[in-house]
């Protein structure tokens, strides 16, 4: 018996008639890809190159509606529509699925012994060993139009040392409601992509294919979560929804550790849930979420060190100015003792997580609060301290929630007219919120990729997420990095953040798997680990407002996260 014939006998043992010329192609991929779409009833050409291609769930009940109207010679166009829409959007994201064969310590973290009173090292967190897959393999160029808003004197401080790999370029136009849907659908597909290759998600079915069951048994859907209710009783009743229609998901306390998950669900986020069918309704067993891969902690070949600075709120009458001159004086080597001070000559890359401007107007307040009252103004000041800075360290900035620029986000990167200054330092590179950048590449090593969002969606999961107001809120940045990261996307909830939809996809997934992911706004730092990502969140330097007093909120100024990157050891400097 040849290949082919043996092919067409397995799947006629599956139920399919298939014709000889069908299979000119076949390999063991495709059989098991029809293996597992148990909808399939037909296979034709057209079918076999949606599978070939696929990207997104399928549902081939409601495909082979529309072949039939075209065989009754209704709607040929509906139907090439829809066979195309299962085959674009290939993701241009490669991402490393399956390499979670690694499992990482917890951090140890020591307190270390004050060095000098100039300033003092507060924690440090020892690197950890690890040997994973290299996690560039999942670096590539997202879709979206990206500029590169580098000065073009970048490469006489640091020659090709930072790289942008994404910073958004905003066309605005005239919103339609069709905007949203293109921004919600995006995401649903690249989640869908991600947890579709999940060992857990396999046989997945479409929300419409599911509903016309009858049989009670075990099933799994994709859905994005569209309303969350607490039961008389005390359960939980979410509602989830996919391109094909909506379902209820019921969630027992009887079942506490999968109820105690179920209480961390937020709106319009993505994910898989497999449990028993019952009437226009599962009964949960698990929920499976997009999250990420446990990934190589890289290290790069040369001793040189990235530090974190976040909320500088200048022009803020509180404004921490002799601290933030200390910090000054210590990365120009001025103070210090000798290892402080090799140290600082050592830094190579600041990063700077967005306001560095108190602003005018942005809480109710504030004019009361304010030292300098004109942006501009303030700006300035930010400017004349930056550009202390010495040129041989390149700085990244990327705006925040008190800069002035729109606050839906992505955020675009400064404005001249506000902030000239900012783009007359050479050693600046100027991106959007969020941004990925690319620092440390050699010829030897291909760099760290750092993700840079400022945090404004913050303020919304400390509120609404029991897991992270119960376990520190504001003061544990690591858990809201790690809840977002876990969803694969920077404001999961559409009503966390303001949106700028112009976008073809949203721009706020977490499609590149990050070496450092780098956020502020909550004016408290704090260090972590998550399979393999650095997650640092920048302290501040302005004194409560009170606004903040009367928020609760205590913040933690005059704090700098420092990296190795060498050893990825991390530090925090004290400069208060
Ligand atoms: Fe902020």
């Amino acid at each position: 018996m040849n290949p082919s014939q043996k092919i067409i006998e397995d799947m006629f043992n599956k139920g399919f008639l298939v014709n000889q010329d069908l299979l000119k192609d076949a390999n063991q991929t495709l059989l098991d890809k029809i293996e597992c779409e148990e909808d399939l009833l037909v296979l034709n050409e057209d079918y076999v190159n949606v599978l070939v291609q696929q990207t997104s769930l399928v549902d081939w009940y409601d495909l082979d509606q529309y072949r039939v109207d075209v065989e009754k010679k209704r709607d040929d166009d509906l139907y090439q529509a829809h066979l195309q829409n299962f085959k674009e959007n290939n993701p241009s994201f490669n991402s490393s699925l399956g390499v979670q064969k690694q499992q990482i310590s917890n951090l140890k973290v020591e307190i270390s012994k004050t060095l000098e009173n100039s300033f003092n090292t507060t924690l440090s967190v020892p690197s950890e060993s690890l040997t994973s897959e290299d996690s560039s393999s999942s670096l590539s160029l997202a879709s979206e139009p990206l500029i590169a808003l580098a000065s073009p004197l970048d490469n006489l401080c640091s020659p090709q040392r930072v790289e942008i790999v994404i910073s958004y370029q905003n066309i605005p136009h005239k919103y339609e409601v069709s905007d949203f849907t293109t921004l919600f659908l995006s995401r649903y597909r690249f989640l869908e992509n991600l947890l579709r290759h999940r060992s857990e998600c396999q046989n997945v079915l479409t929300i419409g294919r599911l509903l016309s069951k009858k049989e009670k048994e075990t099933v799994t859907v994709i859905g994005l979560v569209e309303e969350i209710n607490e039961t008389q009783k005390g359960n939980l009743a979410l509602t989830v929804e996919d391109p094909t229609g909506r379902i209820k998901i019921f969630f027992s306390k009887e079942n506490p550790e999968l109820f105690h998950q179920a209480k961390d669900l937020v709106f319009d986020e993505v994910i898989g849930i497999s449990g028993k069918l019952g009437d226009k309704i599962i009964f949960a067993e698990n929920i499976i979420w997009p999250d990420l891969p446990v990934n190589q902690l890289k290290k790069s070949d040369q001793e040189e060190y990235i530090i974190f600075l976040s909320d500088v709120h200048l022009g803020s009458n509180l404004f921490l100015k002799e601290e933030f001159n200390k910090f000054l004086s210590w990365i120009k080597g001025k103070v210090g003792n000798e290892q402080q001070r090799e140290i600082a000559h050592k830094v190579k890359y600041i990063v700077i997580a967005g306001d560095l401007v108190d602003g005018v107007g942005i809480y109710p307040t504030q004019a009361e609060e304010l030292e300098i009252n004109e942006i501009s103004a303030q700006y300035e000041q930010f400017c004349n301290l930056i550009k202390e800075i010495p040129l041989d360290k390149q700085i990244i900035i990327c705006p925040g929630n008190h800069d002035a620029v729109h606050l839906a986000e992505p955020q675009s990167s400064f404005d001249k007219t506000f902030a000239p200054g900012l783009f007359k330092l050479p050693n600046v590179t100027l991106v959007t919120n969020p941004a990925i950048v690319n620092v440390g590449k050699s010829a030897s090593f291909s760099g760290f990729n750092v993700l840079l969002y400022h945090g404004y969606s913050f303020d919304y999961y400390v509120a609404n997420v029991e897991s992270i107001r119960n376990n520190g809120g504001y003061h544990r940045a690591d858990l809201i990095m790690k809840f977002l990261l876990k969803r694969r996307h920077l404001a999961p909830s559409f009503k966390s953040t303001p949106y700028f939809p112009a976008h073809k996809e949203d721009p706020l997934l977490v499609k590149i798997i990050p070496d450092f992911f780098v956020s502020g706004h909550i004016h408290y730092s704090n260090i972590s680990n998550y399979k393999g990502i650095t997650l640092v969140c920048g302290s501040c330097w302005q004194g409560k407002t009170s606004f903040q007093e009367k928020l609760g909120h205590e913040p933690e100024p005059a704090r700098v996260p420092i990296v190795n990157l060498k050893t990825r050891e991390i530090k925090v400097l004290k400069f208060i």
